[in-house]
């Protein structure tokens, strides 16, 4: 792992091997699955085995799990133990009722005991580094970071990633990174903290890195669609220049290898299926697209796409289009 860290975020229907593929490729440090049930794992659901599946060309990289009930959490750690991943991690963020109402993920910030259970349960019942992911805290009048990042530190988490908003936010407002810093300046902690929510540039990168201190930074939403975002990041803070941005061929190489990864995975049907939620992102911007994004998202031959993107490459060379540039408030998502 370098000294700053540019991590991709995990991210549920997003962060699945294929897209993974396309960010390491383009420089992600360190990768994480999409959170995955406990309560499904150990009831053998197969959507939750199935986000288990991690490869080497991944490494480094995290399970998430996440659940409010302790013997679930311990008999998840024991079964990602298993799959041998370099970490496991919690999530305590997410902030989406189905999962907040069964007493999971950012619900738990609102009771600091469960949560250092959970925690302990997972870390006593699995030899990997366990890491946490969550927020500031349940709501603008419960910040309770700073003694949620200290106590969990204090039964062996390995580091923590923060997003900078409380779950009554969701994703409303700006991610205040202040708090983030204060974590990390507090003189008890000793392990790598990473700041998430809302980069979308590279100068918004490294003005955060030097602002707040943190130990790396976390990617979420301005990889949708645009994997080059990590190499654009670790290339800008080295060097204070920026990479050309990317041409229409390397968007279609990427569209390509994303796609083939999604058939090797799932088989060609349910690959090419899956990856039609994928085109809109990776295709946005492109005057006159739409007509080439419907024949994309009805095609059931890889063939037939491969053709389609070889026609959408010369059309788009011939016409000379820009290099796209990242940004963030064009993208569609719809969860975390
Ligand atoms: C579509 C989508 C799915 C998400 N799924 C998860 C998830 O499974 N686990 C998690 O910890 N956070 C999840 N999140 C939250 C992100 O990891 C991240 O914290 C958030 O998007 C803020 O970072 P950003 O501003 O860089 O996008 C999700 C976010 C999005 C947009």
């Amino acid at each position: 792992m370098p000294e700053f860290h540019v991590l991709l975020a995990p991210m549920e229907d997003v962060s699945d091997p294929p897209f993974r593929a396309v960010c390491k490729d383009n420089g992600a440090d360190l990768m994480y699955t999409e959170f995955i049930s406990s309560e499904g794992l150990i009831r053998d659901a197969i959507k939750s085995r199935q986000k288990l599946d991690i490869f080497d060309y991944e490494k480094p990289i995290g399970i998430q799990i996440f659940g409010g009930d302790e013997e679930a959490m311990a008999m998840s750690a024991k079964i990602v133990d298993a799959v041998n991943p370099d970490l496991l991690d919690i999530n305590f963020g997410c902030p989406v009722k189905k999962v907040v109402s069964k007493g999971a993920g950012a619900a738990v910030l609102k009771d600091i005991d469960l949560m250092v259970r959970l925690t302990k349960a997972c870390v006593n019942s699995t030899s990997l580094p366990v890491t946490v992911k969550t927020r500031l805290g349940w709501d603008n009048n419960n910040k309770n970071i700073v003694e949620v990042a200290e106590r969990l530190q204090d039964i062996g988490i390995k580091a923590i990633a923060i997003h900078g908003r409380t779950r009554s936010q969701l994703y409303k407002g700006e991610a205040d990174w202040r708090l983030i810093a204060e974590v990390k300046n507090n003189p008890r902690m000793q392990i790598p903290v990473f700041g998430n929510g809302d980069i979308d540039s590279p100068e918004k990168a490294l003005e955060y890195k030097e602002r707040y201190g943190i130990d790396g930074i976390m990617i979420g939403r301005a990889a949708i669609g645009y994997p080059w975002v990590f190499n654009e990041i670790k290339y800008y803070m080295q060097t204070g220049k920026h990479l050309a941005a990317p041409g229409i061929e390397q968007r279609v190489n990427v569209i390509k290898k994303h796609l083939l990864r999604s058939i090797e995975w799932k088989g060609e049907t349910l690959g090419i299926l899956e990856m039609r939620r994928h085109y809109s992102n990776y295709l946005k911007g492109l005057p006159n697209i739409k007509e080439y994004r419907t024949k994309l998202v009805t095609s059931k031959s890889v063939d037939e796409i491969f053709e389609i993107l070889r026609d959408i490459q010369d059309f788009y060379i011939a016409i000379k289009i820009p290099g796209r540039k990242l940004n963030i408030n064009e993208l569609a998502y719809s969860c975390g």
